[in-house]
C-alpha cells in the first residue's frame, strides 16, 4: 500500500532509508546497540515522503531533499521515543520500546542524540534557511508534548486546546517536510504557504485518527501500545466531546473511571478503554472525530487544487483519504 503511495519517489526514498542507515551508527558498543533497536526500522515513513513528494510536484528531488528528509524522520523518531516515555508504553512500530528494553534514563538520552543529530544533519546542506525552518518547527512540536503532559488530568480541556496541541505536536512536522519539498524544488513563495498548509491539514487530520486508533484501534495492527491516552488521562477529541455532552451524574462515572485507572483498581470487567466506549458511542463522540478529521483531510486536499497535475499531485492528493481511514 505504502509502496504505491510513494511510487514517484520511491528511488528517493530508499536513497533516505541509506542515508539514516549510514548516519545512525556509533564507534560506541552501547550506543550503537540502541541506534541499530529495531524501532529505528519499521515506520511508515510518511514525513520524508512528504517531503520527497511535494518535491516532486515542482522538480526532481536534489541531494539537499535527502538529506532533509532523513533530518526530519530522525527528528520524528526522536519525539516517539521520548513520547513513548511519557506513555510507559512498551511496543512501537512492532516491537519493544526504548525504555521497554534499557530504561527512561537511557531513552531520554537516546532521544537527545537523535534530535542533536538531526541538526548537526541539517547544518551539512549549509542552508540557514533549513536550519531555522527546522529549529522552529521542533521546539513547536516539544511545546505540544510539553503542553500536553501538563493538561493531563484537566478534564475541563476545550476542544479549542486540542486542536492547539496537535496542531503543534503533530501538524508542524508535517507542515514543515512538505515546505521544505516544495521550497529546495524551486517552487514559487504561494506553493510552498500551500504545501505548508496541506501539511497542516492533513497532520491534524491524522493525529485525530490516531487518536481514535488509541481509542479503537488493535495493537497488532498499529504495532504500538494503545489505550495509552486514556490511561495518561490525556484528554482527546472524543473524549471532549462526551464529556462536553454529558450530565453532571455521567461526567463523575467517567471521570471517576480515568482516576481509578490510575490506581489500577478498575475492576475485572474490561479494560479503560472498552467501559469508557459505551460513553463515546452514548454521544455519537467517535462519529464526530471521524467527521473533524475527514473535514481536515478534505482541507487538504483543496491545497493542491491550482497545482499543475502529475502523479505527485494525485497521489499527494491521495493522501488525506489514506491517513483518516488507515488502521495502523
Ligand atoms: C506516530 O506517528 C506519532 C504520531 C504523530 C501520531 P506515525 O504513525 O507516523 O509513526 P511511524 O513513524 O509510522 O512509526
Ligand atoms: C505523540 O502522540 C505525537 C508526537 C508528536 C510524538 P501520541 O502519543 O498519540 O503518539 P503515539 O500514539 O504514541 O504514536
Ligand atoms: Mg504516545
Ligand atoms: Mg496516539
Amino acid at each position: 500500500m505504502l509502496d504505491a503511495l510513494y511510487a514517484p519517489v520511491i528511488d528517493e526514498m530508499d536513497r533516505v532509508e541509506s542515508l539514516l542507515k549510514s548516519q545512525l551508527r556509533s564507534e560506541h558498543a552501547a550506543i550503537d546497540e540502541m541506534l541499530q533497536h529495531g524501532s529505528m526500522l519499521g515506520g511508515k515513513r510518511l514525513r520524508p515522503a512528504l517531503l520527497l513528494l511535494s518535491a516532486r510536484l515542482f522538480a526532481a528531488p536534489n541531494d539537499r531533499h535527502i538529506t532533509l528528509a532523513a533530518v526530519m524522520e530522525m527528528i520524528h523518531t526522536a519525539t516517539l521515543i521520548h513520547d513513548d516515555i511519557l506513555d510507559e508504553a512498551d511496543k512501537r512500530r512492532h516491537i519493544a520500546t526504548c525504555n521497554a528494553i534499557w530504561d527512561n534514563e537511557a531513552s531520554v538520552l537516546l532521544g537527545d542524540y537523535l534530535f542533536t543529530h538531526a541538526f548537526y544533519l541539517a547544518s551539512t546542506t549549509e542552508s540557514t534557511l533549513a536550519c531555522r525552518i527546522i529549529g522552529e518547527a521542533t521546539n513547536v512540536v516539544c511545546a505540544g508534548e510539553l503542553r500536553q503532559v501538563r493538561s493531563r488530568g484537566n478534564f475541563e480541556l476545550s476542544e479549542e486546546a486540542y486542536f492547539d496541541i496537535i496542531n503543534a505536536k503533530t501538524a508542524k512536522l508535517c507542515e514543515c517536510s512538505c515546505r521544505l519539498g516544495a521550497h529546495y524544488a524551486d517552487a514559487a513563495d504561494e506553493d510552498v504557504m500551500r504545501l505548508g498548509e496541506y501539511g497542516k491539514h492533513l497532520g491534524i487530520a491524522f493525529q485525530i485518527t490516531d487518536d481514535l486508533l488509541d481509542v479503537l484501534g488493535d495493537s497488532r495492527t498499529t504495532g504500538k501500545s494503545l489505550g495509552t491516552d486514556l490511561e495518561k488521562q490525556k484528554l482527546t477529541l472524543p473524549l471532549i466531546r462526551t464529556l462536553q455532552l454529558a450530565s453532571d451524574g455521567e461526567r463523575d462515572e467517567i471521570i471517576n473511571l480515568l482516576t481509578a485507572s490510575g490506581h489500577r483498581e478498575l475492576p475485572e470487567s474490561g479494560s479503560l478503554r472498552e467501559r469508557l466506549l459505551p460513553y463515546l458511542e452514548r454521544f455519537e463522540a467517535i462519529d464526530y472525530a471521524r467527521e473533524a478529521a475527514r473535514r481536515h483531510a478534505e482541507l487538504a486536499q483543496q491545497q493542491l487544487a491550482d497545482l499543475p497535475e502529475s502523479e505527485a499531485r494525485d497521489i499527494l492528493a491521495g493522501l488525506p483519504a489514506f491517513v483518516v481511514s488507515r488502521n495502523a
